[in-house]
């Protein structure tokens, strides 16, 4: 049966208006002619979920995840971040040796996956990044999206096109209740351990006319090293970026910085299908904004509220799209189109193991000189 297409259902008071089901596809045996109606699929609909993978092999994860992009091969973040201990994303990746781009994250020991022995999987609590948390005797029943981002290194590597996730071990039986608690009093219920999508298109789309003259002229520029950069700061509640306490890193706290590694990325990226354009910024790793005139904004704070501003709106609830995981869930999802968050908080024994693969982009697409060929407002 040819590959088909079903757009996720809608209810009438959700905005999520991106994600559909693909049928019929095996992405163990993929053709030309099924990847190309995927490929265009991905584009419209941001986020495809395909149903019982479970089988699929890290190679043919990673083999789909190259054909967006054929001459990728490094992970996202290098092949360094998993090993870097300084990174704040080293405690949750743990890479597969016979397919390094590909990561296993979860929660919980695992005795044995995939050519690994005997590891401990970490799910990222927002207790180790937030800097005002839930406490602990309501931990089970409450969560917060964890940190809203792009997946990307922001720092010599250019921002990956999409992102596969597979769901192979997934407890079950729990939902939360995902608090902002940033004074808005909104709530979301989760299905425990969820992924959190927001559509950057709709991010941008709600923006007042002269925000959009502000996010299609601006640039912004990320901090070196960021992850590193950011590893003593305290997140927001709704993980959208950071407080402002002096708590970044130094330039002599970092490793050493190549200039030419410093990412200037536009704020507003084109959907290379649609053409339409998608609001895209990691909040947290953000350090300066370049204005059309020529001038920088470069006081940290100032930065920070300008795009929190921009982004908040657009992760109250009825925008969010927060995936209930099943065994075998493969999630396919356009990286330059759509913020996600983890979610979620585990009890020791409730194990989950997940396989993510995402690849370094081949060609800086997004070069700001390069920015009228990318997107014409
Ligand atoms: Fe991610």
């Amino acid at each position: 049966m040819p590959v088909a297409i079903q757009p996720f259902p809608r209810t009438p008071e959700s905005h999520v208006n991106f994600g559909a089901e693909v049928l019929h596809v095996d992405i163990e045996k993929l053709d030309d002619k099924d990847f190309e109606a995927i490929q265009d699929a991905l584009y419209r609909h941001q986020v495809l979920l395909f149903r019982g993978q479970k089988h699929v092999s890290p190679e043919a994860q990673y083999q789909l995840t190259k054909r967006f992009d054929p001459t990728s091969d490094t992970y996202g973040h290098g092949k360094d971040v998993p090993n870097s201990k300084q990174s704040i994303l080293h405690p949750d990746l743990k890479t597969i040796p016979s397919v390094p781009q590909v990561q296993v994250i979860g929660h919980g020991f695992v005795k044995e996956f995939e050519g690994l022995h005997d590891i401990q999987l970490r799910h990222p609590h927002h207790r180790t990044f937030h800097r005002d948390v839930i406490p602990a005797d309501k931990d089970l029943d409450y969560t917060r999206f964890y940190r809203w981002h792009i997946d990307a290194a922001l720092y010599g590597r250019y921002p990956p096109k999409v992102t596969t996730l597979l769901a192979v071990s997934v407890p079950k039986g729990r939902r939360q209740t995902l608090l902002y608690d940033d004074g808005s009093g909104e709530t979301l219920d989760v299905p425990l351990g969820t992924t959190a999508f927001v559509s950057g298109e709709t991010m941008y789309e709600r923006l007042s006319e002269e925000e959009k003259d502000f996010v299609n002229t601006s640039k912004i520029e990320y901090a070196p090293h960021p992850y590193i950069w950011m590893s003593e700061c305290h997140s927001f509640p709704t993980g959208l970026g950071l407080y402002s306490e002096n708590r970044e890193l130094s330039e002599d706290q970092l490793p050493s910085i190549e200039k030419d590694k410093i990412q200037i990325l536009p704020m507003v990226w084109k959907n290379p299908v649609t053409g339409n354009p998608a609001l895209q910024i990691h909040p947290s790793a953000i350090r300066k904004i370049h204005k059309a005139d020529g001038s920088v904004i470069d006081d940290l704070k100032t930065v920070r509220d300008i795009v929190y501003q921009l982004q908040r709106p657009s992760i109250s609830p009825s925008y969010v799209y927060a995936h209930d995981w099943q065994e075998g869930d493969f999630v396919l999802f356009h990286n330059r189109g759509l913020l996600h968050s983890v979610v979620g908080a585990f009890a020791d024994d409730e194990v989950r193991i997940f396989r993510q693969c995402n690849l370094a982009a081949s060609v800086n697409e997004l070069n700001p000189e390069k920015i009228q060929e990318v997107y014409e407002p």
